[in-house]
């Protein structure tokens, strides 16, 4: 009883195991797109690197329909005023007619001391359209003396943000009801840092410290593990039911995970387009009126 129990529990760890090792590496599913020098993989880890002459960034090479993006990213230290890090995951896109999906975390540095927190700027584009931010200030822990979770998790009821397992925001699918949701184009992600100093700290009044170059973010541990594309096909293949990412138990957040979401809203979100009255002049996107968990 005892072993078949034993047998049982490592048989389903096993299984779990292989689902989340599904090309866990930056080496093998990630490719330099920017930097040169300052773009740096090296087996399971990666460095970015900023400095006046360049930034850098990465690209996955698995295109998904639904399923997670999950690295370890410590953050560039210390005076990271005007420093973005991004880490998203997007579709193709298409410049004359814009129509593409996009899921999007930030982290825009700052100064140090004196409440200079890292931004974390969240959004997502469906259909091309975006303006659909939530910011949080990053003082629950500190992003730059070690490594942290970051995920994104999207399938045919939701889209969630999470760090170090944690949500923090949701998206949820409401179709049924004329609001777009990421369903049939195929996202890769992509990270990089760059020099964001004509808006990004404070407004765009702090500008960008050379004398503190280089700037590195560190990066650890990719794994994705979703439903890849392959081909037109694989919009009716991903979409269909047997895949993993429909099970109920992912349908909607757990009362635990529900509780830890808010508690972190509650206290770090710091903007939210759905309370931005002078920006949309009253007229809020319609998903702001319903319940995103
Ligand atoms: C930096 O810190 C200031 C507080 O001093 C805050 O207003 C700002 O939102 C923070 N983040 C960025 C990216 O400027
Ligand atoms: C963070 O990532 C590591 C490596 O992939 C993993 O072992 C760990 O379980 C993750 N932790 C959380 C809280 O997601
Ligand atoms: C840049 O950083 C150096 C070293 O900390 C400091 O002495 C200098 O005042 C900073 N420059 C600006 C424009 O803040």
């Amino acid at each position: 009883m005892a072993t078949a129990k034993v047998l049982f529990l490592a048989l389903i760890s096993l299984v779990a195991l292989q689902q989340a090792l599904v090309n866990a590496s930056f080496a093998s599913d990630m490719k330099c797109t920017w930097g040169k020098d300052n773009c740096q993989i090296n087996g399971d880890s990666a460095k970015l690197i900023l400095n006046q002459w360049s930034g850098a960034a990465i690209k996955g090479t698995d295109q998904l329909i639904y399923g997670y993006i999950d690295m370890r990213i410590k953050l560039v230290p210390g005076n990271s005023a005007a420093v973005v890090t991004t880490y998203y995951t997007t579709s193709e896109m298409n410049k004359e007619n814009d129509n593409h999906d996009e899921i999007d975390f930030e982290f825009l540095g700052n100064l140090t001391g004196n409440g200079n927190y890292y931004t974390l700027h969240t959004n997502i584009f469906v259909n091309g359209v975006g303006n659909k931010e939530e910011q949080f200030r990053m003082s629950w822990y500190d992003p730059t003396t070690d490594y942290h979770n970051y995920t994104i998790f999207w399938n045919p009821y939701m889209v969630v943000w999470s760090v170090d397992g944690n949500v923090i925001r949701v998206f949820r699918n409401y179709e049924d009801q004329g609001i777009p949701f990421p369903k049939y184009r195929p996202q890769r992600v992509y990270s990089s840092i760059w020099n964001a100093d004509d808006w990004a700290c404070q407004g765009g009044r702090v500008k960008t410290n050379w004398t503190q170059q280089p700037f590195v973010a560190n990066y650890l541990n990719f794994v994705d593990n979703g439903c890849q594309y392959t081909g037109t096909n694989s919009i009716l293949t991903c979409n269909d039911p047997s895949n993993w990412f429909f099970n109920s138990q992912y349908k909607q957040l757990t009362q635990p995970q529900l509780n830890t979401m808010n508690s972190i809203r509650n206290q770090y979100l710091v903007y939210n387009y759905c309370t931005d009255t002078k920006r949309f002049n009253g007229n809020f996107p319609p998903e702001c009126f319903k319940s995103q968990y």
